[in-house]
């Protein structure tokens, strides 16, 4: 069986907590390491989140802090959906290790420059570290597979009608990494808003019994609660996991390589992903592109990980 090595650059976060854990525990996957970038919160706050789901989940992996603001230097914070924390709704133990002392870009390009393989780089958050990766190491850009993003959308927004949150946080970053020449899978609202967490899977957590899996159901009441009050989901769509089960069994989605943009004006559509699904204008394509999701096969794949990480 090959093994995909991958750099998984996020903003812990719910849904990222979740993508850490199906990142570290599925064979497939190598999770070389976690930088941070600034996102559902303050860059402290999810580089702390990072750490002490580590810790939650027995892994261990170099963790290192990436940007705290986007290209422009502008940052936000996902209160509203993921809390004052960032990963509100249960306790989670202390760090059990060191961040690391080099920033989240520099080890990003430590990691790829030491690989023996090609590197996935997959992000849950926004582009920032991604495209200043590219930018100050093009030398290494040959060292990567490939780039999986979860952000964007091929319909509407969810931070604004248009934008959604990991895009909007940085437009210019995303701009860079769609202009970026490599291979790109984007699993934007249209694929993640099928991964809900359902009764079922709240059901198929509380049967694990594990110190973890009650964990992750005080993680996945919060977010459900919070996406009940704020969009009106009471089943909250577990965004970032989706960026990495693709990688896992890319028959998880159905896609379609086409071309994709990121408004970078815009009186109210800054920050929105423009998808040609049927190349009307027939600009280059540039990135695959999920569009339905094989739910009972992601949680299959999801919940597997949880259990392996309950029991480790
Ligand atoms: C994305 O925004 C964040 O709140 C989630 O972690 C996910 O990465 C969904 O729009
Ligand atoms: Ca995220």
């Amino acid at each position: 069986m090959s093994v995909i090595p991958i750099v998984l650059d996020c903003d812990p976060g719910h849904d990222d907590a979740m993508a850490i854990i199906l990142a570290a525990y599925n064979p497939k996957i190598k999770l070389l390491g976690i930088s941070t970038v600034s996102g559902n919160g303050a860059i402290e706050k999810v580089t702390q989140n990072a750490l002490r789901v580590c810790a939650l989940a027995k892994i261990n992996v170099p963790v290192a802090q990436g940007s705290g603001v986007s290209l422009l230097g502008a940052a936000e914070a996902a209160t509203d959906i993921h809390g004052e924390s960032a990963l509100d709704g249960a306790d989670l133990p202390a760090p059990t290790f060191e961040l690391q002392k080099m920033t989240g870009v520099e080890l990003i390009g430590k990691l790829v420059r030491e690989s023996s393989e090609k590197v996935t780089l997959v992000a849950t958050g926004p582009l920032t570290n991604i495209a200043l990766f590219l930018k100050l190491y093009p030398e290494l850009v040959t060292n990567v597979e490939q780039i999986v993003f979860m952000g964007g959308s091929a319909s509407r927004g969810n931070r604004t009608p248009y934008a959604e949150f990991n895009i909007w946080m940085d437009p210019e970053a995303t701009d860079v990494v769609l202009k970026s020449g490599l291979p790109l899978t984007m699993c934007g609202l249209d694929v993640t808003h099928q991964a809900l967490v359902t009764k079922e899977v709240f059901g198929e957590l509380e049967a694990m019994g594990t110190e973890l899996s009650k964990k992750i159901i005080g993680l996945m009441k919060f977010f459900a609660k919070t996406y009940d009050e704020v969009f009106e989901m009471p089943n909250p769509p577990l965004h970032d996991p989706v960026a990495i089960a693709v990688l896992i069994d890319a028959t998880v989605v159905q896609s379609k390589f086409v071309n994709v943009e990121c408004e970078l004006k815009g009186e109210f559509t800054r920050g929105a992903t423009v998808v040609d699904i049927f190349d009307r204008e027939g600009r280059k394509k540039n990135a695959t592109v999920a569009l339905n999701l094989d739910a009972p096969k992601f949680w299959s794949m999801m919940l597997d990980a949880v259990r392996a990480a309950g029991q480790a």
